[in-house]
């Protein structure tokens, strides 16, 4: 049974990533779970200087998921290289790295600092719903997810995966405006923006007032929204939003999806990655299927 699945020329083990900003730098994880069996370990988001991310609270719990507004709080370019990057490399699984930035030139800096260093890819996030400036304000806006795409581009040394925003009226735009940029592939879902109140206290349960839903309760947009992306682009899309279990999984590459990443299930199971990898082959085994990659866009119409 073959589980590779190929992104942008990079070859991964099994399909089945994690998503960023849910497996903190792969350290802490590292002790619950076995980063070897898993496609690719995707960083939490990292900006050209640390972060301190917003003010808490940061994280509420909501039906079948969680919102949080954390605001991508991180250690900077400088500490992840000589840190996290060389710890994630002792393992065999493709390292994923999560760009994070303000304007244009702040992504560019950490896009060109990456560029010597031994990651596999490089994950651009224009889609954070929870910083101010930058993040978000890309991702909504065709021109200039094409433009950013184009920018970072032109510096990258690693393909190029832009992670869209669910935020939108009309996902297919965006999924063209990155192809049209020279993006190597694209990832979605983020989070959608949502906001719960404490009726106690009245007030609100974030400090940020608003915050990103993920979990289970987002799962069926994403898996529309991974549909009609795939429909719209020739190149590969990583699916996301809600994966708690291989069935899961297996609906988002039904979709259209390449590979998977799971979020919000890892705060739940940290193992969660590698039984959604396992339940797969094994599915795709009693399937009858020799490559998983079969998989693939294969919902009959
Ligand atoms: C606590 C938390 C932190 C996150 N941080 C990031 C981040 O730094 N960069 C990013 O691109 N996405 C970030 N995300 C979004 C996830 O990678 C993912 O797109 C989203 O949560 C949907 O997947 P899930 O429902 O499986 O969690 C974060 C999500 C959560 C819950």
């Amino acid at each position: 049974m073959n589980m590779k699945v190929t992104i942008a020329g990079v070859e991964l083990k099994n399909p089945v990533m994690t998503a960023s900003g849910t497996f903190g730098s792969g350290a802490e994880y590292a002790q619950l779970t076995d980063l070897n069996k898993l496609g690719a370990v995707v960083t939490k988001g990292v900006a050209n200087v640390p972060w301190p991310g917003n003010a808490t609270p940061r994280i509420a719990e909501t039906y079948g998921g969680m919102l949080n507004a954390i605001g991508l709080q991180n250690p900077g370019i400088d500490l992840f290289v000589k840190r996290d990057l060389p710890f994630l490399r002792q393992f065999d699984t493709k390292v994923i790295v999560n760009v994070c930035g303000h304007t244009t030139e702040e992504y560019l800096e950490v896009v060109e600092r990456l560029a010597g260093e031994p990651a596999d890819l490089l994950e651009i996030n224009i889609s954070c719903p929870n910083v101010k400036e930058g993040g978000i304000a890309f991702g909504q806006d065709p021109k200039a997810v094409e433009a950013i795409t184009r920018e970072v581009k032109r510096v990258a040394k690693q393909p190029i995966i832009m992670k869209l925003s669910p935020n939108v009226t009309d996902i297919t735009v965006m999924a063209k405006a990155a192809e049209a940029g020279g993006a190597d592939a694209i990832s979605l879902i983020n989070t959608l923006t949502g906001m719960k109140i404490d009726i106690h206290k009245r007030s609100f349960a974030l400090a940020n007032k608003t915050g990103g839903l993920s979990g289970p309760a987002i799962k069926p947009i994403a898996v529309r929204m991974v549909y009609q992306a795939s429909h719209a682009v020739q190149i590969p899309v990583i699916g996301m939003g809600g994966i708690m279990t291989w069935e899961d999984a297996c609906e988002f590459m039904l979709a259209g999806a390449t590979a998977v990443s799971v979020g919000t299930a890892n705060f739940v199971n940290p193992n969660a990655a590698v039984e959604i990898a396992e339940g797969l082959e094994q599915y795709a085994k009693e399937l009858g299927i020799s490559e998983i990659r079969e998989l693939i866009g294969a919902v009959k119409e």
